[in-house]
């Protein structure tokens, strides 16, 4: 079950964190399944607690990737109404700070991961030791672009000092990548990003722009794996060990 393209201390502290997500997991509740290697390894081991009668969920997926990976792991999943609120959705991050303000996106799945983020009553952050910076932007910032906009947005997205590049696809790098809604990415390489809230104004105010990855003020919890260790992190909160709580906040 290793992803093979990371080191082993990353896919080991996935896992950690994957598995001790599974405490968050109540019976009965509908729960989002995030996109992304540590969300594979969470929807992993939440499929192993159903198919033993642990636990009965049912679920909404961020992507057709982890839709398939939900259905192979036996995890039943479920057609959102009207009025559908999840109770928790679990999902990793590429960057996080200590106001569990995100940068995802990493791997093209952010429109429906903030979907499913808005629409939930608490959303559990997954990450490993890596994901955590003092200051958000290290990482690039991705956007979902309806592909129609692209010249324009381009061209905002410059006056704005974003050096964006078009992703392309991996496994067909002629081809631009395109999301699960057949749309185009474009990731943002700001030197600094000093004012996420400013910045995703702006950001949302280019037609064309459909979901950019900064998600600010939608996580409640973050799980990081340091080594062996689980930190629990809460916005705005110095980290504390898994162990010191009975209650999970
Ligand atoms: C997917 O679009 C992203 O938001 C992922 O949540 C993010 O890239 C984290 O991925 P890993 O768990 O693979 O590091």
């Amino acid at each position: 079950m290793q992803n093979p393209v990371l080191s082993q201390q990353q896919n080991q502290e996935k896992q950690l964190v994957a598995a001790a997500a599974l405490r968050w997991v109540q019976d009965g509740m509908q729960v989002g399944l995030g996109s992304g290697s540590t969300a594979a390894y969470f929807i992993f081991f939440l499929g192993e607690a159903v198919r033993a009668g642990k636990l009965r969920v049912e679920a909404v997926a961020t992507s057709l990737v982890s839709e398939n990976l939900a259905r192979q792991a036996g995890i039943p999943l479920f057609e959102p109404r009207k009025g559908t609120r999840l109770d928790l959705t679990v999902d990793g991050a590429d960057e996080l700070d200590a106001e569990l303000r995100l940068i995802k996106g990493g791997g093209g799945a952010l429109l429906r991961e903030k979907i499913l983020a808005t629409a939930s009553r608490r959303v559990l952050i997954l990450a490993d030791s890596s994901k955590v910076v003092p200051q958000l932007g290290r990482f690039p910032l991705p956007l979902e672009v309806v592909p129609f906009a692209l010249p324009w947005v381009l061209d905002t997205l410059e006056k704005l000092q974003a050096n964006p590049i078009l992703r392309s696809d991996r496994q067909n790098t002629n081809e631009a990548a395109r999301t699960d809604q057949e749309n185009l990415l474009v990731d943002c390489h700001f030197v600094q990003l000093p004012d996420p809230a400013q910045l995703a104004r702006q950001l949302e105010a280019i037609p064309g722009v459909v979901a950019h990855g900064l998600f600010l003020g939608l996580a409640h919890t973050a799980l990081v794996a340091q080594g062996e260790q689980v930190l629990v992190y809460k916005p705005g909160e110095a980290p504390r060990s898994i162990a010191e709580f009975i209650e999970l906040p």
